[in-house]
């Protein structure tokens, strides 16, 4: 795993913003797996910013999206694809209709998940995926406990992350409970991860994620057996790591391959 700690999440939004539009540049047709939430806004803002005034293009690229809230009307505006619309699609070039996300609404929802797992694979994997990190230490919505193997499928979310979301909506009621989410064996078959931490109370779950041992406790610790994944954090989200100066070291001295 690379470890790099960043002064502020602008800082993270602009190293990202590089990794992403090297890929972009040398294959425009590019997978990428894009994540909601406020981790990862930045970067998009810093990739529209990029489109606007450098020419950055996903004219030819696709997306895949994490996750979806179940039983939220495809209008709802916090549903995710039209968070991601909002956020990025709009912003850039990329074709809406290759713009792919889970449905919250299929009338067969196991039928649907077993169906976005062909369209992945047909699409040939995801080249580049964005994950944002949950304070019980989830990606996607695979929640402590899911399996470390899981793909994608329904699931409960815990009354954490209800919580720690109930920020976009009116009341916490109107949290969904439940949710479609890629699992972490999907998760795991992408062929880079950038994961982005940010703010104090995420913390506790980075410092899991880069130095505990690998539980279904702490499901992005599964991110431990990937090959090619940069954790970014801000300085507050890194407060708890214990080998951070081995990490900045790292950073600092990485090698030119
Ligand atoms: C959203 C997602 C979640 C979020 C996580 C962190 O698509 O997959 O795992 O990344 O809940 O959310 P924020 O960034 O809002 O703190």
């Amino acid at each position: 795993m690379e470890i790099v700690v960043l002064p502020t999440p602008a800082d993270i939004a602009r190293v990202a913003a590089d990794r992403i539009a090297n890929l972009v540049h040398k294959r425009p047709d590019a997978v990428l797996g894009l994540a909601t939430g406020s981790s990862p806004l930045p970067l998009y803002q810093e990739l529209a910013r990029r489109h606007r005034e450098e020419g950055l293009s996903f004219a030819q690229s696709s997306a895949f999206l994490l996750d979806e809230y179940v039983g939220l009307s495809p209008d709802h505006p916090e549903a995710y694809r039209n968070v991601i619309r909002r956020e990025f699609v709009s912003l850039v070039d990329i074709a809406e209709s290759a713009v792919h996300s889970p449905s919250g609404t299929a009338a067969d929802i196991s039928a649907a998940c077993a169906a976005y797992e062909k369209e992945m694979q047909a699409a040939g994997g995801v080249d580049i995926q964005i994950l944002g990190i949950g304070t019980d230490g989830h990606i996607a919505f695979n929640e402590p406990a899911s399996s470390l193997t899981s793909r994608t499928r329904v699931t409960t979310l815990t009354e954490q992350t209800r919580e720690d979301n109930a920020r976009f909506f009116d009341s916490i009621d109107d949290v969904p409970m439940h949710v479609v989410t890629q699992g972490l064996g999907t998760i795991m078959e992408a062929r880079e991860i950038i994961l982005i931490a940010t703010g104090a109370n995420k913390a506790e779950a980075v410092a899991q994620l880069v130095e505990g041992p690998i539980s279904a406790f702490w499901p992005a610790t599964v991110l431990q057996n990937h090959q090619h994944i940069t954790v970014f954090a801000d300085e507050e989200a890194g407060a708890e790591l214990k080998l951070r100066s081995y990490y900045d070291h790292m950073y600092r001295n990485r090698p030119e391959v």
